[in-house]
């Protein structure tokens, strides 16, 4: 195993992307045989690192590092393990493997914090598989709701009857909660999924924000019928309607600032050449820092949806599967991420992140924050995602240091507050 930090954590990144479910590119669902396999070689890699771990009842898995005050409120790093369809090898398992590969580093040294440190692997953060989100966060966080355990995938599989084969147990799931007292914070090395950061030259950012976000699925129900008999004015074409909503929703967030919406599947039924389609269904994805804006928009492309379905004679059905606000960042953990990035000479820059994160669930038990890394051309949900060695490296040095930020903070905060 190479010795250099980033290059040894590159050589794990690369090793964990091969647990797919999909030949040839990298799918790794929530709950899915190459997520349990990949779960297990995380919790050895835990092990190896001086943790205790297991998976706990939603398919989290928990690694703990004791510190020198082991029933003191404990820091939390992680991310997520689970990956999009065809993704990239960094999206969330950076931030499981650098946090890992720091706890390694103080094992090795015979390091104890004060406050102990726990490193957990989500298991959902994308909602790919099932028509939810965050379910592993929001289960640590205290604040799913168990009706996920009902949602279902494509083969009608729900979350409660494919949790057995990690281990998990849907009616244990409030086991996975933390209090608030059990937590310090908590902290996400996570690569930037855009440019920013390489565009200004800069390894590491700190996250300012994470933007709200909505997911719905619409379906438009028209009259199928024969494609050469039907004449043109006299069709409920259920695609073309869902067309004309996909440019209505680029055509509102092109009009409005900080906003981006994506309609990112869109099926047509039945699916034969030579039919009208009599069902569409697209999925709908909605963000902006600002919740208002965001709000704003979701009521506008209803009615605009509204209004194109009315028009052509179609039917239109709506279900939200996601809404969660804009979070700000904790001003302790962004303190603890800008005295680390002096530290390590550093430029101290702060921006927002577009994209979702377990973060935004972990923000409602503990003050979270994110540190991002660089990645090349921001690609991300892709194949071409990409880190340097170097880069790895210093994102591992960078968790390190934000550790004994922190465990100092924070230690200092209790002894005054006791
Ligand atoms: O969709 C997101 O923002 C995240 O990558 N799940
Ligand atoms: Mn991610
Ligand atoms: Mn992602």
């Amino acid at each position: 195993m190479p010795t250099e930090p980033g290059a040894s954590l590159l050589a794990r990144l690369h090793e964990l992307a091969a647990f797919s479910d999909e030949p040839g590119r990298l799918t790794r669902l929530y709950l899915s045989p190459s997520h349990i396999a990949a779960a297990h070689r995380v919790r050895a890699w835990m092990e190896q690192a001086g943790m205790c771990a297991a998976i706990d009842a939603v398919g989290n898995v928990v690694g703990r590092y004791e510190g020198r005050e082991p029933h003191h409120s404990a820091l939390l790093l992680g991310s997520h393990i689970d990956t999009v369809r065809d993704g990239g090898a960094y999206d969330g398992t950076l931030g499981v493997l650098a946090a890992i590969a720091a706890v390694a580093a103080l094992h090795e040294a015979g390091e104890l914090l004060a406050h102990p440190v726990e490193v957990i692997a989500f298991g959902d953060e994308e909602g790919v598989r099932f028509p939810t989100t965050l379910i592993g966060s929001r289960a640590v966080a205290g604040t799913l709701d168990p009706r996920v355990f009902e949602a279902r995938d494509a083969e009608g599989v729900s979350v409660r009857q494919a949790l057995p084969a990690i281990g998990g147990d849907a009616d244990r799931f409030r086991r996975c909660a933390r209090r608030p007292e059990q937590v310090a914070c908590y902290l996400e090395l996570h690569i930037e999924q855009g440019p920013v950061l390489e565009e200004a030259g800069l390894a590491l950012g700190i996250v300012s924000a994470i933007a709200g976000a909505s997911r719905a699925t619409v379906q438009v129900e028209g009259t199928a019928g024969h494609a050469g008999t039907v004449p043109m004015r006299l069709r409920r074409d259920a695609l073309a309607a869902a067309a004309e909503m996909v440019l209505a929703a680029e055509r509102i967030a092109l009009a409005t600032p900080d906003l981006v919406a994506t309609v990112g599947r869109l099926e047509a039924l039945p699916g034969a050449v030579n039919v009208i389609p009599g069902v569409a269904c697209l999925s709908l994805d909605v963000r902006s820092p600002r919740d208002a804006v965001r709000a704003a928009a979701i009521a506008a492309l209803r009615q605009a949806f509204a209004t194109i379905a009315a028009r052509r004679g179609c039917r239109l059905g709506w279900e939200t599967l996601h809404d969660a606000p804009a979070v700000l960042c904790h001003p302790t953990v962004v303190a603890a991420l800008e005295a680390t990035l002096t530290r390590l000479g550093q430029t101290v820059r702060h921006l927002p992140s577009g994209a979702g994160h377990d973060a935004m669930a972990m923000a409602a038990l503990c003050p979270s924050g994110m540190l991002f890394l660089r990645c090349r051309g921001g690609i991300s949900h892709h194949p071409a995602e990409s880190i340097s060695a170097a880069d790895a490296g210093l994102g591992v040095r960078a968790l390190i240091e934000a550790m004994h930020q922190l465990d100092r903070i924070l230690w200092s905060d209790h002894v005054r507050s006791d």
